[in-house]
């Protein structure tokens, strides 16, 4: 990785899931901002890797986590830290084993909190900092057949909003967002998708505004969360 280019303004991001879809439209803006950028996925970034760093890690592999993110827990404290990662599985509950909702919900709620709490401290100690979760609609209104995603996605926010609170007298902010159908890989393995017309979907990049919105927020204002969907929503089975 090479040192970030805009004097002054450059600084460090952290982006979990920075391998595919909306991380990766994350950190390729902000790397193309100047910053530097440490990904954090299974697979590296694949986009233009000046400024990029990327941390191979299965983030579902939760007693593994301390060990593989000491180096970013010890080193020096991040500007922002944005939480891609994440998957779907749908289906009525009863479809669902206690090892298939435990996976999901150790991928997308207990390893970000795992690894908040594992860069809060540094970040609590520097007195700065944004976390930008990404919720969905799902963390907003229960659907048919996400029973166990929507708990996550409700559990998240909760989360958020408690860690805003929790971190206000830090100087840490805490936001997230919440978009309906994204156009992604996120859909590659499931049975639905969203319509095909530019209508049905929002596309990375909107959703990447909008988590730059809340990391450029002026540091005495905090973009508690943004709501965002597609024109026209369309469930289209693949
Ligand atoms: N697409 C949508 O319609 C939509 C709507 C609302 C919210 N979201 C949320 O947005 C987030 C990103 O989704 P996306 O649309 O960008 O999908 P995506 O293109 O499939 O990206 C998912 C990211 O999560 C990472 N990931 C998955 N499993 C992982 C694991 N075990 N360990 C580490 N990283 C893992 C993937 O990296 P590796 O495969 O390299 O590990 C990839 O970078 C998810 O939290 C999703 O719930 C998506």
């Amino acid at each position: 990785m090479t040192a970030a280019r805009s004097g002054g303004g450059a600084r460090h991001y952290i982006v979990t899931g920075g391998s595919s879809g909306i991380g990766a439209a994350v950190a390729g803006r902000l790397a193309g901002a100047g910053h530097a950028v440490t990904t954090i996925a299974r697979r590296e970034y694949a986009g233009d890797t000046e400024n990029v760093r990327s941390l191979r890690c299965d983030l579902s592999n939760l007693d593994r986590l301390e060990a593989i993110l000491a180096p970013l827990a010890d080193g020096p404290s991040p500007d922002g830290v944005v939480f891609c990662h994440g998957r779907g599985d749908f289906g009525a509950l009863e479809q669902f084993s206690a090892a298939r909702i435990r996976e999901l919900v150790d991928l997308n709620l207990t390893s970000t909190l795992m690894v908040a709490r594992l860069l809060l401290p540094g970040m609590k100690r520097a007195g700065r900092g944004v976390l930008v979760l990404m919720g969905s609609e799902a963390a907003l209104r229960g659907a048919r057949r996400g029973v166990v995603y929507c708990a996550t996605k409700f559990a998240l926010r909760g989360a958020a909003q408690a860690l805003r609170e929790e971190c206000s007298t830090s100087g840490v902010r805490v936001g997230i967002v919440n978009p309906g159908m994204v156009e992604s890989a996120f859909y590659d393995h499931l049975d639905f998708a969203p319509g095909e017309d530019d209508a049905n979907h929002l596309t990375v990049e909107d959703v990447a505004d909008a988590v730059l919105l809340i990391l450029d927020a002026p540091a005495h204002a905090v973009i508690d969360e943004i709501n965002l969907s597609p024109l026209k929503k369309v469930v289209r089975r693949t």
